[in-house]
């Protein structure tokens, strides 16, 4: 769906380029995770995405759109729908209605239609309660939310998300991350940049970039498991991982492709029955007998 050639951009002409010489392809329906350490270009990329920056050389192709043509602007945006970490600055409504309502009314749809979009938007982000609310009095979570409603209502193709989680309470990020996982299997493709390695880890592909260049396209397995590679990019592994490589380190056959507590608990269970049936290894027990 979206397909980027030999893309390099400065921003200043004469500065030395900020993207170098980066190819990607997109299909639709990826859940894709954008990671890489602080001012690697990762906003860089994405504003690249729906045209919000044009490549100083290459091509950026949204649908075979390409973004030089401003004729296709319209067109690309409606496919890909971004937001930003602060949710504030995205408000234009006077309710939480109107403001879903902003982007659809935009397009020139018969009103019927724009109503439909709104109801349906706000439903899929489960803010349909709070429609008639003034956008100022959400909590930072529910801005997020109401920020991707109005995407939504746009019926984008994929959207694409700037660290939407990094100033939110760990019970919104959760509840936006869950919703992102469901509109996902919904069809919709997403592209989530952020600084957690656990959030990394819920994508179905991960792709890392470091000073400008894209260094690393995988599954969460093959990027995330990599602790000492991801420490010398400057990135924090998923803490579930580290603690099975410290395990690995202190000469433990365990696997370092774990980053749920669930699997980990599989992982050191089974870890635990193989000490157990080695006939040199005895658990300690506790005065009542139990191990
Ligand atoms: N508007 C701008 N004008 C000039 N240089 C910029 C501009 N925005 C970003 N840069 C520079 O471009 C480089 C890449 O920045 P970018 O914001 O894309 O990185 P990032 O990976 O998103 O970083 P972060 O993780 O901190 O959000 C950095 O060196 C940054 O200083
Ligand atoms: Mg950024």
């Amino acid at each position: 769906m979206i397909r980027v050639h030999n893309l390099t951009y400065a921003y200043e002409k004469g500065d030395s380029p900020v993207l170098k010489d980066l190819n990607l392809h997109i299909a639709e329906g990826e859940y894709i995770a954008l990671i890489g350490p602080n001012g690697c270009g990762k906003t860089t990329l994405i504003r690249h995405l729906n045209a919000l920056l044009i490549p100083s050389a290459g091509e950026v192709l949204v649908d075979e759109l390409s973004t030089r043509n401003s004729k296709s602007l319209l067109e690309i945006r409606r496919r890909v729908g971004m937001a930003f970490q602060n949710a504030d600055n995205q408000i234009v409504g006077m309710s939480v209605e109107e403001d879903v309502a902003f982007g659809p009314g935009n397009l020139g749809l018969p009103p019927i239609e724009v109503r439909r979009r709104v109801d349906e938007a706000l439903t899929r982000v489960s803010l349909i309660g709070l429609r008639s609310r003034p956008p100022h009095t959400l909590s930072g979570g529910q801005k997020q939310l109401l920020a991707l409603a109005g995407l939504l209502a746009m019926e984008p193709k994929i959207i694409v998300l700037d660290e939407p989680t990094a100033s939110l309470d760990p019970e919104s990020k959760k509840k936006v991350l869950t919703l992102l996982r469901k509109l996902n299997s919904q069809g919709l493709g997403i592209i989530h940049v952020t600084h957690s390695m656990d959030e990394a880890a819920l994508a179905d592909r991960v792709l890392v970039m470091d000073q400008g260049e894209l260094i690393a396209d995988g599954s969460p397995g093959d990027i995330l498991s990599r602790v000492e590679w991801l420490k010398t990019l400057g990135l924090a592994p998923p803490q579930i991982t580290e603690l099975m490589w410290q395990l690995q380190q202190g000469g433990e056959d365990v696997s370092t492709c774990i980053f749920t507590v669930e699997d980990a608990a599989e992982e050191i269970t089974a870890l635990l029955e193989r000490l157990r049936s080695s006939s040199n290894f005895c658990f300690p027990r506790k005065a009542d007998g139990h191990v």
